[in-house]
Order: C-alpha cells, then structure tokens, then sequence
C-alpha cells in the first residue's frame, strides 16, 4: 500500500498539538489556540508546548530571564554578518547562523535548555540583518524587553506598534503538529543528530511555497489580481492552468483554518483600508462561496497581509513563520526522540532488475548499447 505524501499516515503519538481538521480547531496541549492567542504570551506557550504544562508566576519569570539571557550573537558571528551579502532571503539568513551557533555549541546541556537558546537568538538574527542590510545601526537586544517587544525594538526601534496583534499572530503560527518541516525535524532528530541540525532542515522545508514559502507568494497574487472585481477571472484561469492559488487549501483543515480566521478579523480591526486585504477577502468569498475545490483560506493568505500592514518585508514573512515555528519543531523533537525509532520509510520499486552495465565507448545517448 503507498500513501501518496504520507497523507492519512501516522507515525507518532503526541500529547503538544491537536488539530481537527473537519471542525478547524487548534488546540495547544489542549488549550484552543484562540484562546492563548488573546490572553498568552509567546513566552508562556514556548514553556506550555515545551514542558506540557502553563508556568506558574516565578516558573514564567524565570523562564523569561532564561529566554533574555541568550540572544546575543557571539563576536565571531558578528564579523559574518558584516560579511554578508545585502541581498539574502532572511530564511537563508537563519541557516547560515543557527549553523555557526550549533557548530560551535557542542554543551551536554538537555534539548529544552538548547530549544530555549535557538528560540532566543532568532529575533536578534532577523533584526540584525534587517538593520545591517539596510545600512541602519544595530539595535542591541535588551534583556528587560519581552520576546516579541525586543524583537521588534530591534527591528524598528520603536516600542509601540501594534504589538499584542504581533504576539497573538506569532502565537498562531507557532504549532501545528506534523506539517513537512515539522516532519523534517522529526526525521533529522529521529537519526540522534543534534537539535540545530534539526532546525537547519525544517527551515529548508518550510521555505517552499506549498508551506510557510506561501506566504510571500500571496501580496504578489493579490497585486496581480489587482482590484477587487478581477478575483472571477483569476480563479478562473487558474483553475483553466491548473495552477495553485496561493493562501488556501490544506492537507488537513476542510474547512476555515482557524488562523486565518483570526488573522482576518485582526486586520479588520486594525488595517481595514488595506487594498490587498480587499482583494484577499474578495477572494475568499468568491472560492468559499462557489465551493471551488472545497478549499478554504489558510493562514498564510492573512499573515502575509498582516506581516506587511507592520511594516515587516516580503522577503522576511517566512522567516517571521520560522521565528515562532521553531517552538513547534523543538517540542516534537523533544517528545520524539524521548522514545526514539529513527524514521525509515520504504518505497516500492518499479524499476528493472540486472540491467546490463554498458561501457562509456558503446553507449547511446539513451545509455543504450549503441554497437
Ligand atoms: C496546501 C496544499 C499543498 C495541500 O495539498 P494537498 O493536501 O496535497 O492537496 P492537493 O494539492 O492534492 O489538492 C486537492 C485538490 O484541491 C486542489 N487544490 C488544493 N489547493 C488548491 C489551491 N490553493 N488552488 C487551487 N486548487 C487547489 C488541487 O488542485 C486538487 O485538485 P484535483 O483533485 O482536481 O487535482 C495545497 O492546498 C496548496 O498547494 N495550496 C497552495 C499553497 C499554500 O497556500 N500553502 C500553504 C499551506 S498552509
């Protein structure tokens, strides 16, 4: 039997994230992520999806202090970074320092206190290369700050945005049981290889456009659709090209993805005059309304218009994905590994069996014996 895409498969149980793909339900350890995503923290689900359960007041101080205490970047790591070129995806930005951070981090310390130091160093790399790439002063990470304020200190020296928006957003994207990137850190940790290594390879997965990577082909869709009354005859072509429609459809959700429908109203509340979220929401209302495909917006329809109503750029979104994802990828590595079996599927083979080896001087261009 072959399960095309391991869809309908399952390889593990796990207690971090349920997702109820009929109904569009999220839940963290339980908890609908709505409801964290209005009264939590990115800090109190780092430590809810981490050690399973919501910290106590001095556990969550702590743990905060923990989290300030590791974002610097190391001088050496420094001296790359004004050694980079100015034009590099911010995805390709984060494998190149979480890779000089695990090669030269080779502690015994447990995974969670490793999960916790990628976490924190994530915004300072983001920052950083915003600032340095567009030749602004460095912004040092402030230890007083909390995760996403520092973060966003750092980006654009400012404190007041629309920052709880920011956090709730971060807070959604920040699990989602075995997505493929989540899966690519599985199958990495599955093999006991160490956790940056991990995370070096979800990036890699979750660039492409058929994952977290689609949330910057969205503001593009929208501007070549143009105006709300072109949505019709995009659909339409699309559909007649057999080509995807960026921002919906999802492996599991059948319905509305709860994220989207958070991020929607979100930005209803902040930015309705966005011209590109009038067009997203034409489009959803076209797609959902003549149920074509039976596809649904998901979230990255919505944080993508999100992300840039904040100022953030295009070529950062995925990363801003990665930044709160990574919480996500280290709790299932965490739980997995615990009870390892490294990861080893087969496929079915359907080629020849002892096909003769042609020497180079009698091949074809088929490889065929050409004498
Ligand atoms: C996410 C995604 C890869 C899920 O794929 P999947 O579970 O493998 O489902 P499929 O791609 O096989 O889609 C099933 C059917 O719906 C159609 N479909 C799914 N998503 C579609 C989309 N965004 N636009 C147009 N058609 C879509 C497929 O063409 C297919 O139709 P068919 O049966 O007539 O061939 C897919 O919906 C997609 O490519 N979406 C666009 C990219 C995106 O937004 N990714 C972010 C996901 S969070």
């Amino acid at each position: 039997m072959i399960f095309k895409g391991l869809e309908g498969v399952k390889v593990c149980k796990t207690s971090i994230c349920y997702m109820d793909g009929s109904n569009g339900r999220l839940f963290y350890r339980g908890i609908p992520v709505e409801t964290l995503a209005d009264k939590s923290s990115f800090e109190e689900v780092a430590y809810l999806l981490w050690y399973g359960k919501l910290p106590t007041k001095s556990q969550l101080e702590e743990f905060k202090s923990k989290f300030s205490r590791n974002r610097d970047l190391s001088p050496e790591s420094l001296e790359i970074l004004f050694k980079l070129p100015k034009n590099l995806h911010y995805v390709d930005v984060l494998k190149i320092f979480l890779s000089i951070h695990g090669s030269v981090d080779n502690s015994e310390e447990d995974l969670q206190e490793k999960a916790i130091k990628i976490a924190s160093v994530f915004p300072t790399i983001l920052a950083y290369y915003y600032r340095y790439s567009n030749d602004l002063e460095l912004i040092p990470p402030r230890e007083d700050l909390p995760h996403i304020e520092n973060f966003y200190h750092m980006v654009f020296g400012e404190r007041d945005g629309y920052l709880r928006a920011l956090e709730s957003a971060f807070i959604l994207l920040m699990e989602q049981d075995l997505n493929a990137s989540t899966f690519t850190a599985l199958v990495i940790g599955s093999t006991l290889s160490d956790l940056y290594s991990c995370i070096v390879g979800a990036l890699g997965a979750l660039r492409g456009p058929l994952h977290g990577g689609a949330c910057e082909k969205v503001p593009p869709m929208l501007e070549e659709i143009g105006s709300e009354d072109k949505v019709e005859e995009y659909v339409q072509r699309c559909l007649a090209e057999k080509k995807k429609i960026m921002g919906f459809g999802h492996r599991i959700y059948k319905t509305y993805d709860p994220r989207a429908v958070y991020l929607r109203d979100t930005i209803q509340r902040l930015f309705p005059d966005n011209k590109l979220f009038k067009i997203a929401k034409r489009l959803e209302e076209y797609i959902v309304g003549n149920r074509i495909k039976n596809i649904y917006p998901n979230v990255d329809l919505y944080s993508s218009i999100f992300f840039e109503a904040m100022g953030f750029p295009r070529n950062m979104f995925t990363a801003l994905f990665a930044m709160a994802r990574v919480v996500g990828w280290t709790a299932h590595v965490i739980e997995y590994v615990s009870d390892n079996k490294l990861i080893r599927p087969e496929s079915e083979y359907v080629g020849p069996i002892g096909v003769d080896y042609i020497p180079i001087e009698r091949r074809d261009e088929d490889g065929k014996d050409s004498h």
